[in-house]
C-alpha cells in the first residue's frame, strides 16, 4: 500500500512537471432557447421517417435575471449540440459550488458577463452522448466528469455540451453523484497546492507544515487529503459555531494533525504554507502565523503585496483553469482510496433552490450534489 501510494505521488509530480495550460473557452456557446413551461417534463429526441433528428429538449433550470434563489426555474429547453472540439454528455449528477449562486445573485457580472436565460452549474459527472467535429480519445456510451466553464450554460440540465479538453473519464471507484462533486473543489485544491497549470502555486513539499483555512468546505475537504498524500502536515482551520467538534472531527477524518478555530490560529507560527478559503479579515491575520519566506495562496482575491514583502512570502491568487489532465490524475488518485469524496447532501435537480440556500449559509461539509437522472446500469 505504501508503495502504491509513494507510486501516486510521484505520478502526481511528474504530471504537474507536464501540465499544460488547457485551452479555455470564453465565449457562451451551447445555449439553450426556452420553448415550454415551467416543470414540464423533456421528451426524447424525435426521429422523422427519414432518419432526420429533430428538436429535442431537455430539462433544465434556467435563470432570466440575477436574484436570489427564487429565480431559478425548472424549464423545458432545447437540447444543446457538441460543436467542433465538444461533446455532448447526459448529466446523471451536478455538483453545486460558491461561484453557481454568486453568479446567480449577481455578484460576478463583470468577471462572468452571462446571457440570459442562463442555466447556471459546472461541475457534473455524466455518460457521453454525442462527440461533435475533430473530438478524440471519448465516445458515446463512455462515463465522463468535467466541468463547463463560464459564462457558457452549464450543467444543471439533462444535457451539457463541454469542451473534450474539459472531461476526462470518471473515477471507476466513484458513482456518478460523488465524481460530480469533484471537479471544481479538486482542482482548485490541487492548482492551488501543486500547480500544474502554468500559474504559481504553494509548491507544497513533503515535510512541510500546511494551515487550510475554510477546511470543512468543498476546496477544504480535497485540500487536506491531497496534502497529506503528499507527505505535508496539515492544521485544518474551520468557522466557530454549535458544531464545532463535529466539524474538527470531520477536518481530522481527512488526513489533518491539529484543526483549530480562526483564534486558534494564533497558536501557531512559522508554518511553511497557508491555503486560504475564505479571505477578508481571517486572510489578513494569517499572516501572522507563516514563516519569512513562506508563501500564501488564496481563492479570495490577492493577497496583501505589503505583507508578503515584509516576510519576503509570496502572496498568490489562486484562478481555476479547467484541466481534463489534472481531472485524469485526480481520478487516479480516488482510485487508489487515497482521497476521500464527501457529498454531505444529494438533492433532486427540482431542489435547486434549497442547494443554493445551504451553501450560501455555510455548515456544508464537503459538497452539495444534484441528482438529475438515475445511476446507469
Ligand atoms: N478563485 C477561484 O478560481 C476560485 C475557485 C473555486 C472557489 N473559489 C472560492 O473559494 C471559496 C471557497 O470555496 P469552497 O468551494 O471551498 O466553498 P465552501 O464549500 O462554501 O467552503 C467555504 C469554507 O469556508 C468556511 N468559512 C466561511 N467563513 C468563514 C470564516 N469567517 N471563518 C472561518 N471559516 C469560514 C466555511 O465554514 P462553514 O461552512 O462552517 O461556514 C467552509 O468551510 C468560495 O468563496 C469560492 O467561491 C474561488
Amino acid at each position: 500500500m505504501l508503495r502504491q501510494i509513494g507510486g501516486s505521488i510521484s505520478r502526481i509530480r511528474t504530471s504537474i512537471a507536464n501540465a499544460v495550460s488547457p485551452m479555455r473557452r470564453t465565449l457562451p456557446q451551447g445555449h439553450a432557447r426556452c420553448i415550454a413551461r415551467e416543470d414540464e417534463h423533456p421528451s426524447d429526441p424525435k426521429v422523422t421517417t427519414r432518419g432526420a433528428r429533430v428538436m429535442a429538449t431537455m430539462k433544465a433550470v434556467r435563470i432570466h435575471r440575477y436574484g436570489g434563489p427564487e429565480v431559478l426555474r425548472i424549464e423545458t429547453v432545447d437540447r444543446p449540440s457538441p460543436g467542433r472540439g465538444d461533446i455532448l454528455v447526459r448529466v446523471i449528477a451536478a455538483g453545486v459550488n460558491p461561484v453557481d449562486w454568486k453568479v446567480r445573485a449577481g455578484h460576478m457580472q463583470a468577471a462572468v458577463p452571462v446571457k440570459f436565460p442562463w442555466i447556471p452549474g459546472g461541475d457534473f459527472s455524466g455518460i457521453v452522448e454525442e462527440v461533435g467535429p475533430s473530438v478524440r480519445g471519448v465516445k458515446p456510451g463512455d462515463a465522463v466528469y468535467g466541468k463547463a466553464d463560464l459564462p457558457a450554460d452549464g450543467s444543471y440540465a439533462e444535457y451539457v455540451t463541454v469542451p473534450r479538453a474539459h472531461v476526462a473519464a470518471k473515477p471507476h471507484t466513484l458513482d456518478h453523484v460523488h465524481a460530480a462533486a469533484v471537479p471544481l473543489a479538486a482542482m482548485t485544491a490541487w492548482q492551488a497546492l501543486f500547480g500544474g497549470t502554468g500559474s504559481p502555486s504553494l509548491e507544497l513539499m513533503p515535510g512541510q507544515t500546511l494551515l487550510v483555512i475554510g477546511a470543512t468546505g468543498g476546496i477544504g475537504s480535497f485540500s487536506v487529503p491531497l496534502a497529506v498524500a503528499r507527505g505535508a502536515k496539515v492544521i485544518g482551520v474551520v468557522r466557530r459555531s454549535r458544531e464545532s467538534s463535529e466539524k474538527a472531527a470531520y477536518v481530522r477524518s481527512l488526513g489533518a494533525s491539529d484543526v483549530v478555530d480562526v483564534e486558534g490560529m494564533s497558536a501557531y507560527d512559522g508554518i511553511d504554507a497557508v491555503l486560504d478559503l475564505v479571505g477578508g479579515e481571517v486572510q489578513a491575520r494569517a499572516w501572522a502565523v507563516l514563516k519569512d519566506g513562506g508563501a500564501m495562496a488564496s481563492t479570495m482575491g490577492e493577497p496583501s503585496d505589503d505583507e508578503a514583502r515584509q516576510r519576503g512570502a509570496r502572496g498568490l491568487a489562486i484562478w481555476t483553469q479547467t484541466s481534463g489532465s489534472q481531472l485524469e490524475e485526480i481520478a487516479g488518485l480516488i482510485d487508489l482510496r487515497n482521497i476521500p469524496v464527501h457529498a454531505d447532501e444529494v438533492m433532486r435537480l427540482e431542489d435547486v433552490k434549497k442547494a443554493h440556500e445551504r451553501l450560501e449559509h455555510g455548515g456544508v461539509r464537503g459538497k452539495i450534489v444534484l441528482r438529475v437522472a438515475r445511476e446507469p446500469g
